[in-house]
């Protein structure tokens, strides 16, 4: 993980959203898909690219592994990966987990790979087993040496039945990766549906795949021999658009989303209605009116299409101000609730009960220095403050910054109050504060 971040962002509450904003695209669509290049000597081109701390980790590592990566136009990568190493340094998958992605298509290519281990991170411990277990099914030869983990194929990968635990949404990613070009054909049963997964799907047969079912439980890939350069555009990020959505909730704002896939936010769209906000979609766009006081309702993450982890923390922040109880449980990460804490410092009541939240709801928050433990819970802290009185200083900037391209920059366009301070301005704030 990337450390916090020296600057800060100050958010001043009390204004409403309204406007228009367009939705980037999905940075978990992009980091598998420029893992998805190490496959093919051939070039691949991804266009519309976010510009996302994670991608640009991603970048470095693909050039670590021999890949040669341009921009050969805002946001327009071309990459070649003509040779590739076999090695993913410690140091880089120390630095974002989801450099594990490009295991698969290393051991896929080459036979091997050796990957530095990722640690435990803020939002709990995170395993990896269910990618080496699916490897070893694929009949790689997979070792634990010195904080790597090597797994060997010298006559190459052979398709198999895979039932995998969990639906692991990297999981399944690494291994469609691994099976694309292994011999024969590959079932992955109780595969993650989430969108991102059939992006990479298509991206995969536009390269000369051949992967079905993505997107359902049970994913079929019959391997071929290699694969061939191809050009995509990933899917748009409907965890920002899920963000911006609770923001206007939350600010009893008025938005329209350009450039979103409405089906993709089904679950948050179901739970903002609950609350009382009038949403509504046409083609490519979504609609958010929130006229009242949110009312309170019960939030549990699951898999995909249920209700997304990573907009858990935006949720808790938009009924921490809700009119009612609401309880929020998290059962995908055993550790997501860092923004508890600091919510409560902004006045929010929640008491945790093991893996739920109660959240009894009060009138108003109110602004003051708070600091992100991971990329989701700065997300829900800014969007907090916008709803808080006075000022919000939310710490960590570089977390968020890691996996949402713009967003104080999309939360200004819609009138928010929000600001970047250096160092040395934030410590003369807290001073003033004092
Ligand atoms: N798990 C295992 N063993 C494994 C893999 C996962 O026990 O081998 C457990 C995890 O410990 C966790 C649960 O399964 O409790 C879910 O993990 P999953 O593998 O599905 O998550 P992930 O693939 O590591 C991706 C996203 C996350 C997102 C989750 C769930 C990327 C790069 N990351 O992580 O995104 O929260 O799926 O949808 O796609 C984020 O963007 O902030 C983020 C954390």
């Amino acid at each position: 993980m990337t450390e916090g971040g020296a600057e800060r962002l100050l958010v001043r509450g009390g204004s409403r959203l309204t406007g228009s904003v367009a939705v980037h695209t999905a940075k978990n669509a992009v980091l598998p898909l420029r893992a998805a290049s190490l496959l093919s000597r051939g070039p691949v081109r991804l266009r519309a690219v976010p510009d996302l701390a994670d991608v640009a980790t991603m970048r470095a590592l693909l050039g670590e592994l021999g890949a040669e990566v341009r921009e050969v136009a805002p946001g327009e990568l071309a990459i070649r990966a003509a040779d590739v190493a076999d090695e993913a340094p410690y140091a880089l998958v120390r630095r974002m987990r989801a450099s594990l992605l490009v295991m698969g298509p290393l051991l896929a290519r080459l036979g091997r790979v050796r990957a530095g281990l990722p640690g435990g991170c803020a939002i709990g411990g995170r395993p990896i087993d269910l990618h080496l277990k699916g490897f070893a099914a694929l009949g790689a030869e997979v070792s634990l040496r010195g904080g790597y983990v090597e797994a060997r194929a010298p006559g190459g990968l052979r398709g198999a039945r895979i039932y995998l635990d969990y639906p692991s949404h990297t999981g399944t990613e690494n291994l469609i990766l691994a099976a694309a070009l292994a011999r024969g054909q590959t079932l992955i049963e109780n595969a993650a549906e989430e969108p991102e997964v059939v992006d990479l799907a298509g991206f995969l047969n536009a390269m000369g795949a051949r992967v079905s079912g993505a997107g359902t439980p049970v994913v079929r890939v019959d391997g071929v021999p290699e694969l061939r350069g191809a050009e995509w555009t990933p899917i748009p990020d409907r965890i920002e658009a899920g963000t911006l959505l609770i923001a206007a909730a939350l600010t009893r704002g008025e938005i329209e989303l350009t450039g979103v896939v409405a089906q993709h936010l089904q679950a948050v769209v179901a739970k903002l209605r609950e609350t009382g906000a009038e949403v509504w979609q046409e083609q490519g766009r979504v609609f958010l009116v929130a006229r009242r006081r949110p009312a309170a309702v019960d939030v549990k993450t699951l898999p995909y299409p249920g209700f997304p982890n990573d907009l858990q923390p935006q949720m808790t922040a938009l009924l921490a101000t809700a009119e009612g109880i609401a309880t929020v449980t998290e059962t995908v990460f055993d550790n997501r609730l860092g923004h508890i804490d600091e919510l409560r410092r902004m006045g929010a009541s929640i008491r945790v009960e093991g893996r739920t939240a109660l959240v009894t709801g009060v009138p108003r928050l109110s602004g003051a220095p708070v600091q992100a433990s991971d990329l989701r819970a700065g997300a829900a802290l800014v969007l907090a403050g916008l709803a808080a009185a006075g000022e919000t200083e939310v710490h960590g900037r570089g977390h968020i910054e890691r996996g949402y391209a713009d967003l104080p920059g999309q939360l200004r366009s819609l009138g928010a109050d929000i600001e970047a301070a250096p160092l040395a301005e934030a410590v003369r704030t807290l001073g003033g504060n004092a």
